[in-house]
């Protein structure tokens, strides 16, 4: 049998966040449910996650999650305090119980797996995830026999200068035998810098500690500041891009490029330099995305080209060109062969086929038949001071530059309207409109 325990109570106090620290996100997912995915994969019979400071919040984040017991650790008193909160839980369990840190969130389940096997084979009381790190600094460093057996930890605060020039450091990832954990449990005491019971001071009172090293340190990280919450962000970027490139994709400057987790690729899309992609995104096939671009919770289809855009929360079928400088807000849909140009915004609208709106427009609470074209500088007035109101426009359309299309309005088919014109009553079909004043030209007007 086998059981794991993420320890996610405390606090996360060098964060300085409103937060508890194992919600904060990276790449667009939280660092305890980066820790849940990685355990799910391995399939434990029980999972456990234990919760202390701002609980009820960590749980609410989770619901997804529905396989994990949630184990209250009030209040907290370090990481050996939060595993004894699990006796209760694991009355008769017989097996191994994996222990895991909240707030280490690269760990990949190949390594837990790896670790696992480790530690069936070695008979041992306890292994341990290791590390080897030029800047070991708020780290546990681990004192060994030379080989694979550990006898102690001593946490950076409790270090004297010697012990601190340890390099092997803790990642505060392992696997106990439970039955052993649990007669040790109660032997862990508080003399300690921080005044708390440490889970790495139960090594001191089991039989065989073995410990590996996992071959990639940055895997291992902890989460303790802002300054390791951007050292992981950029790695997991860089994990996150090599895995795409792999997949077909080309980033023509990697490093001037975020994704977030939930974000997949068709073949052949191009993402050029500082382009952005946050929350669930799907982009189809041969796209052409960016330079300075950003897209967000956005399905886009094939062969479509955005430069310099802000696209948020809409539907993109497929060739469509937007940009430069265009700024697609929530609950857009745009049609095949669309052409959305330079500082053009729309919000809330369907846009259906062949429809271009090519230069300096608003177009808001619309729906926009297909093979329009929206003249340059035609706005949807669409706000009356208290409401939002509709406007429609009809296939083949055509509105003149500078058009205001004052909502709620329809607009038939195959109408044109004059430039300048601002449009207060339904048009119907096939007609022309014009409402401007007349044109007043005196010739000679100004004698030279
Ligand atoms: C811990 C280890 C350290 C290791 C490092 C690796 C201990 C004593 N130290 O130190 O050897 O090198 O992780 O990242 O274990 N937590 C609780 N309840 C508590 C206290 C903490 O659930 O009462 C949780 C935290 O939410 C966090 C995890 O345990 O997710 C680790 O706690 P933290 O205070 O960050 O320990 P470190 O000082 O990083
Ligand atoms: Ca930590």
């Amino acid at each position: 049998m086998l059981a794991i325990a993420i320890l996610a109570a405390g606090k996360g106090t060098r964060m300085k966040s409103k937060l508890p620290k194992v919600l904060l996100k990276l790449a667009g997912v939280s660092l305890v449910e980066r820790v849940i995915s990685s355990c799910e994969k391995i399939k434990p019979d029980k999972s456990f996650l234990v919760i202390g400071h701002q609980g009820e919040r960590v749980k609410e984040s989770l619901t997804k999650f529905n396989s994990i017991e949630f184990v209250n650790q009030q209040p907290q008193n370090g990481t050996g305090h939060a595993v004894q909160q699990l006796i209760p839980f694991l009355k008769n369990f017989e097996g191994e119980l994996i222990v895991l840190n909240g707030d280490v969130p690269l760990l990949q389940a190949s390594t837990i797996k790896e670790l696992l096997n480790q530690h069936r084979s070695s008979n041992a009381d306890v292994t341990l995830l290791t590390s080897r790190t030029s800047n070991p600094k708020g780290y546990g460093r681990v004192f060994t026999n030379g080989s694979k057996e550990v006898h102690k930890i001593i946490e950076d605060k409790d270090c004297n200068e010697e012990q601190r020039e340890n390099k092997l450091t803790n990642s505060g990832i392992y696997c106990f035998n439970w039955k052993k954990l649990k007669e040790v449990l109660s032997l862990l005491s508080n003399k300690n810098a921080q005044s708390e019971l440490y889970i790495t001071d139960a090594i001191g009172h089991l039989g065989k500690a073995i410990h590996f090293e996992v071959v990639d340190q940055r895997e291992v990280s902890g989460v303790n500041d802002r300054i390791q919450m951007a050292k992981c962000e950029s790695y997991l970027q860089e994990r996150l891009r090599n895995y795409w490139m792999n997949e077909g994709v080309t980033f023509t400057d990697p490093k001037s490029c975020t994704i977030s987790e939930n974000c997949t690729f068709g073949n052949d899309v191009i993402i050029e330099p500082q382009t952005h992609l946050r929350g669930n995104c799907k982009i189809g096939d041969d796209c052409l995305l960016g330079p300075a671009t950003l897209i967000e919770d956005s399905i886009i289809g094939n062969k479509v080209r955005a430069i310099q855009s802000v696209i948020r929360t809409c539907i993109i079928k497929n060739n469509v060109h937007i940009g430069p400088f265009a700024h697609i807000r929530p609950e857009v849909s745009i049609e095949n062969n669309c052409k959305i140009g330079n500082f053009v915004e729309l919000k809330k609208s369907s846009i259906r086929e062949g429809t271009s709106i090519s230069h300096l427009s608003y177009i808001g609470d619309a729906d926009v038949g297909s093979n329009v074209n929206i003249g340059a500088g035609t706005i949807t007035a669409n706000y009356d001071g208290q409401n939002k109101n509709k406007s429609i426009i009809g296939d083949n359309t055509k509105t003149g530059a500078n058009s205001v299309l004052v909502a709620p309005i329809q607009i038939g088919a195959n109408v044109t309207i004059g430039a300048g014109s601002t449009i207060t009553k339904d048009v119907p079909s096939q007609s022309l409109v014009v409402e401007r004043s007349r044109q007043i030209t005196r010739e000679g007007w100004k004698i030279i």
